[in-house]
C-alpha cells in the first residue's frame, strides 16, 4: 500500500493491512478532561495555576471542569465500548495522587483511577497509562522550581513506584513522560505552556532532568510490575524548505532538538554532539552517572505524530506547501512523513515495539441538525492509517494506534477553541455527540475485528 498515491481505499482493504492483534485506541490526558480540579483532595498543578494568570490561555478559560470526566468516566467508557476500542490511553494526575508531589498519598485519588481501570477492563478495553502529562504538583514548583532542579528526580521515581505498586497488575502499559520536548521548550523557553518561563538554558536543564526522571522511574518500577514500560515522545520530522545548505543545516538542528535530543540518550546513552554545540553556554550540566541512568531498557516507544516542520531560513520564510491542507491548529497535513519517520527511527535506533500514542487533527467542527460532518478528520485519519500501513510494510514494528482525542477537550494555551475529538463536547451541557469520524473509526475497527 502506497500512502502517497490518491487511489481510494476501502475500509476493508485498509483493515487487512494490520495484523489481527493490532490495537485500536483513543487518547486523552488528566488535565485536559478530568475537571474536579480541587475535588477529593486534589491540589493545584502548574496548569491550574497557569490558567489563573491573565493572558496565558487564549479564551481565558480554565480546567476546573473541562469535560467533567472525573464524574462522567462511566459514560465515557461506554462511548469507547460503543466504538469497539481495544485500548484507551489516559494519564494519572500526579497532584490527585500525591497533592504536594512528596509525602502523603491521597486515597480518594487512587480510588478514582481504580474505578476507571476496573470500568475499562469490564468493557474489554486495555488501559494504557502515562505518569506525567504536564500537570506537575504546583507545590514542587514553589519549593524548588520543579523540573528546573535535580531534586525532582527521586520524587518522580517515588511517585512512579507507588503507581506501579497499586496499578501495575491491571495496566496494559505504563509510560513515564508525555512529550518531554513540549514540557521543556514550550514550558521553560517560549512560555506558551506552564509554568511560562523564557530561558533557553533553564529549558535545556529541564530537558535533562526530565530524561533523568524517566530513567529513575523505569528503574524504580521495573522490579514492581510486569507491565510493559516505555516513554512517549513527540516527533515532528523536519524538512528543509529549499535545497540550500542553510536550510539543510537548520532542519538538521531542528531534528536534533526535537527528535535526537531525546532518542539518543534513551537509546544510545549520549546527547547529540551537534546539539550540545548549538546550545553552547545554554547546554545542560550533566553529571557522570546521569546518562547511564537515562539509558534504561524499554519495552516500547510511544510516538506522537501530527505534522512535519518545514524549515526555511529565507526571509520571508518559504511557506509549507500544504497540498493536503492544514488543520485548525495551522499544522500542515503531511501523512507521508509518518511513513518516512517510522522507517528512519527503525533503521537508526532499532527501537522496541512502537505505539502511535497520538495522531489527530483539530477541526472547526460545528453541530448542524444534530450532526458533525467532519469529513476532513475522516480523510486525515484514513491517510495516516495508510501511511502507517506503509511503514509497517517497510519494516516498522508498530503494535497499536491511538487517535487524539476521544473527546474535544482543553487544548492547553488554546483553551477550548480547538476541537480534536471523535466526540463533540458541548461544554455548557457536557453533552457528547459522536462526530462522523467516530462512526468511520467504529466501522474501520469492526472491519479489522472481522479478520480475527
Ligand atoms: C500532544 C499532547 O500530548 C496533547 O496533550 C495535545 O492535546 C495534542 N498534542 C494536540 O496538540
Amino acid at each position: 500500500m502506497n500512502a502517497t498515491d490518491n487511489t481510494p481505499v476501502s475500509i476493508a482493504e485498509l483493515a487487512r493491512a494490520f495484523k489481527p492483534d493490532f490495537q485500536w485506541g483513543a487518547a486523552t490526558s488528566a488535565a485536559q478532561i478530568e475537571g474536579a480540579a480541587l475535588t477529593d483532595g486534589k491540589a493545584d498543578s502548574i496548569w491550574d495555576r497557569f490558567c489563573r494568570e491573565t493572558g496565558r490561555i487564549n479564551d481565558g478559560s480554565n480546567i476546573d471542569v473541562a469535560c467533567d470526566h472525573y464524574h462522567r468516566y462511566k459514560d465515557d467508557v461506554a462511548l469507547m465500548k460503543g466504538m469497539g476500542l481495544d485500548a484507551y490511553r489516559f494519564s494519572f494526575a500526579w497532584p490527585r495522587l500525591q497533592p504536594l508531589g512528596r509525602g502523603a498519598w491521597n486515597e480518594a485519588g487512587f480510588d478514582f483511577y481504580d474505578r476507571l481501570i476496573d470500568e475499562l477492563l469490564a468493557a474489554g478495553i486495555k488501559p494504557h497509562a502515562t505518569l506525567y502529562h504536564w500537570d506537575l504538583p504546583a507545590a514542587l514548583h514553589d519549593e524548588f522550581g520543579g523540573w528546573a532542579s535535580r531534586q525532582i528526580v527521586p520524587l518522580f521515581a517515588d511517585y512512579a513506584a507507588e503507581v506501579a505498586r497499586r496499578f501495575g497488575d491491571r495496566l496494559a502499559s505504563l509510560s513515564t513522560l508525555n512529550e518531554p520536548w513540549c514540557v521543556a521548550t514550550l514550558g521553560y523557553e517560549t512560555a506558551q505552556f506552564a509554568p511560562g518561563l523564557t530561558s533557553r538554558a533553564v529549558a535545556a536543564q529541564v530537558s535533562h532532568h526530565l530524561m533523568m526522571a524517566h530513567g529513575a522511574a523505569i528503574q524504580a518500577m521495573r522490579p514492581l510490575t510486569k507491565t510493559p514500560l516505555g516513554v512517549v515522545l513527540n516527533h515532528t520530522p523536519a524538512f528543509p524548505a529549499q535545497a540550500t545548505e542553510a536550510d539543510r543545516r537548520a532542519a538538521r538542528i531542528d531534528d536534533g532538538l526535537n527528535v535526537r535530543w531525546y532518542m539518543d540518550p534513551i537509546f544510545r546513552g549520549q546527547y547529540p554532539a551537534d546539539v550540545i554545540e548549538h546550545l553552547g553556554e545554554d547546554a545542560p550540566v550533566i553529571e557522570p552517572q546521569d546518562l547511564a541512568l537515562i539509558q534504561q531498557p524499554l519495552d516500547f516507544l510511544g510516538v506522537n505524530f501530527y505534522t512535519r516542520s518545514f524549515i526555511s531560513t529565507r526571509l520571508p520564510a518559504v511557506p509549507a506547501p500544504g497540498k493536503q491542507g492544514f488543520t485548525d491548529m495551522g499544522w500542515e497535513i503531511y501523512p507521508k512523513a509518518l511513513t518516512q519517520h517510522l522507517v528512519r527511527i527503525t533503521r537508526e535506533y532499532s527501537p522496541p515495539p512502537i505505539y502511535i500514542t497520538e495522531n489527530g487533527m483539530a477541526n472547526a467542527d460545528t453541530v448542524i441538525d444534530g450532526r458533525v460532518t467532519d469529513h476532513e478528520r475522516i480523510a486525515y485519519l484514513r491517510e495516516h492509517l495508510r501511511a502507517l500501513a506503509s511503514a509497517i510494510d517497510l519494516g516498522a514494528d508498530v503494535r497499536g494506534y491511538f487517535y487524539w482525542s476521544l473527546l474535544d477537550n482543553f487544548e492547553w494555551n488554546s483553551g477550548y477553541t480547538k476541537r480534536f475529538g471523535l466526540f463533540h463536547v458541548d461544554f455548557a451541557t457536557q453533552q457528547r455527540l459522536a462526530k462522523d469520524s467516530a462512526n468511520w473509526y467504529r466501522e474501520f475497527i469492526a472491519a479489522h475485528h472481522d479478520l480475527k
